[in-house]
């Protein structure tokens, strides 16, 4: 059994730090902080972060295969040329409900980009109940809604055979799974797959690993705890120094590394002085298991 270690690799802050992705070419780690607005880059090697300002809140980006990326910022999906840091508008959803905005998004391994929605927040996990839903963005930009009634869209991922979609909504405490079609994108037969623990907090951000194991980061629970999906059981837990876990992904060499990031937002002066890590990006190593490389949006 290799020694496991966490450090916190990226003193951000974040107001809610999310959706790390790694990329390879570059060795950097891509992650947004939603309600602070902004994208950011940090190379693993120089340490630097180079950022955008995006103009609403921005709940993932996600590589393009052309180049650049694409976020889910606001009700809209958006190309982003990170070399000029601008924005261009792809495709818009909900326009019937201007309190909602996107949450956690992920490309399949087709180059579908996913992602959902939520209403805005009272304070972190209290808002308007089942006003969310879950989106595709096409390669061709059509726009297709799986299903409503979401409270929190989070955590998404696929099987590594590619025919289950895992999910989950925050509020239901539940890792749920699909059948997934990946030869048109559809999903049917949705089940549970994991009920939290009362202790583990949220269900938030996820990923599967290279053994098809989920790491489901906790938020309000201070750890990334790891799944077997097909037991529905907990096999590990990994607990950080900070209680807003938000959302995990592996990197490094060989994808090695577990990347975890982390929110600020609803913690008071006191509370932050306890966790002054908070908001920052974690990297586990260690773990003696490896992830597998995100998927880039193919339109
Ligand atoms: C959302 C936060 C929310 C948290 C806990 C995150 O994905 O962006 O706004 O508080 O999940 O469910
Ligand atoms: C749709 C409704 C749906 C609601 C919740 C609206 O945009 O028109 O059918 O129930 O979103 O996501
Ligand atoms: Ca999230």
């Amino acid at each position: 059994m290799s020694s496991i270690k966490v450090e916190c690799v990226v003193k951000a802050s974040s107001s809610i730090g999310e959706g790390p992705v790694w990329e390879e070419k570059d060795g950097t780690l891509l992650f947004v902080d939603i309600s602070g607005q902004r994208i950011s880059r940090w190379n693993a090697e120089t340490k630097q972060t180079e950022s955008m300002t995006t103009e609403k809140f921005v709940g993932a980006v996600v590589p393009r295969r052309s180049g650049g990326y694409v976020m889910a910022e606001g009700t809209r999906f958006a190309a982003v040329d990170w070399e000029k840091k601008t924005s261009t508008t792809i495709a818009c959803v909900e326009a019937d409900k201007p309190n909602n905005r996107f949450n956690d998004g992920k490309v399949d391994p087709a180059g579908r980009f996913f992602a959902g929605t939520m209403a805005m927040e009272v304070q972190p996990t209290v808002l308007a109940r089942k006003e969310g839903s879950l989106y595709t963005l096409h390669p061709d930009h059509t726009v297709v809604k799986h299903f409503d009634q979401v409270d929190i869209s989070n955590g998404l991922d696929w099987s590594l055979d590619h025919r289950i979609l895992y999910y989950i909504d925050s509020l239901s405490f539940m890792v749920e799974a699909f059948d997934y079609d990946i030869q048109t994108g559809s999903i049917c037969n949705r089940r549970k797959v994991y009920l939290l623990e009362k202790d583990e907090g949220f269900p938030d951000g996820m990923c599967i690993d290279a053994e098809g194991k989920l790491w489901v980061a906790c938020y309000d629970g201070g750890r990334v705890i790891r799944i077997d999906p097909q037991t529905g059981t907990r096999m590990q837990t990994v607990t950080l120094p900070v209680d807003k876990t938000t959302s995990c992904c592996f990197g490094g060499r060989d994808y090695c590394d577990l990347y975890v990031t982390s929110a600020t937002q609803g913690m008071d002066q006191a509370y932050r002085a306890k966790q002054p890590l908070a908001g920052g990006v974690f990297r586990v190593t260690g773990l003696g298991v490896k992830g597998i490389p995100p998927n880039a949006f193919s339109g």
